[in-house]
């Protein structure tokens, strides 16, 4: 068949709908690859904030959540979440992606720590009003929505007075540069203030993974309009003896600049 030259990658606007489609429809496909590649990494009980390797262990970013009611959103295989509940926590893991929860129940069956897992778009929760005491995602969700500030204003509703919000993201200087672990990310070839999308596209130009780009100050915006307030934006450092790599996250590219960004922000009480 012939590829069309609109089929591949570029940046363009996508908008709710389509993203969430794509973001499914990825997500289920992807699945078994990604925990392939990093579920060792990941581990089956533990919560590890991003690729430098930061753990809530250590950080305590949530707190102290023994006896708080929890919720992860974008949760993968929920590995976070088990390792909440061994904390004492009552957790649900939620996703929107089916193939990425099966992984969830899998890892669930081969730790023997449990959690409820719910199917369900960030932006649209299916809870009511200040249900939980956290709200917390490592790269789940938020970097695949259109609509950020709908999540944003969702996990809001759903938490107490003096709950607290907890995501990481890729920090938003990395789209200033090339997926390259190597030396070819070491070079500026696109605007910070480019807003488009990250899309990869059939023949049909139909998304089929899209990610959305937020400057630091677009993401700050819309956690304060949702109404929180911004407790700490962590910039985690690469370990010196952590020689992993995951995509474009090196220990090259480590040393020099940020790749993530995890913001903490509390409901007023
Ligand atoms: C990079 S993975 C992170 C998974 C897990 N938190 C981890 O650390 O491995 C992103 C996750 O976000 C989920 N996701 C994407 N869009 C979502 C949405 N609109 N609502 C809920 N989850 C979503 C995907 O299905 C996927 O499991």
């Amino acid at each position: 068949m012939e590829t069309s030259p609109d089929a591949g990658v570029t940046r363009r606007a996508v908008n709710p709908a389509e993203s969430r489609r794509a973001s499914r429809g990825w997500w289920d496909a992807d699945a078994d690859a990604y925990q392939a590649e990093h579920g060792a990494f990941l581990g089956d009980v533990d919560f590890v904030w991003c690729p430098e390797g930061l753990r809530e262990a250590d950080a305590h970013l949530l707190g102290d959540v023994a006896g708080k009611d929890v919720l992860e959103i974008g949760c993968g295989a929920a590995s976070c979440s088990r390792w909440l509940r061994t904390q004492g926590a009552r957790v649900v893991a939620s996703d929107l992606s089916a193939g990425m929860l099966r992984h969830a129940d899998a890892g669930s069956t081969r730790s023997g720590v449990r959690v409820p897992l719910l199917q369900a778009d960030a932006a649209a929760l299916p809870f009511a009003q200040g249900v939980f005491d956290v709200v917390c995602t490592a790269f789940g969700a938020v970097p695949f929505v259109a609509d950020s500030g709908r999540v944003m204003r969702e996990v809001f509703r759903v938490l107490r007075p003096g709950g607290r919000w907890a995501f990481s993201i890729t920090h938003p200087m990395r789209w200033v540069f090339l997926d390259d672990p190597g030396e070819g990310g070491l070079v500026a070839v696109h605007s910070y203030f480019d807003r488009r999308a990250y899309v990869e596209q059939d023949e049909a130009r139909v998304p089929t993974y899209v990610e959305q780009h937020r400057t630091l100050g677009d993401r700050i915006r819309e956690l304060v309009a949702a109404g929180f307030v911004l407790d700490d934006l962590v910039e985690p450092e690469w370990p010196d003896d952590h020689q992993g790599t995951w995509g474009q996250w090196s220990p090259l590219r480590g040393r020099i600049f940020p790749g993530t960004a995890i913001f903490v922000a509390t409901k007023p009480a």
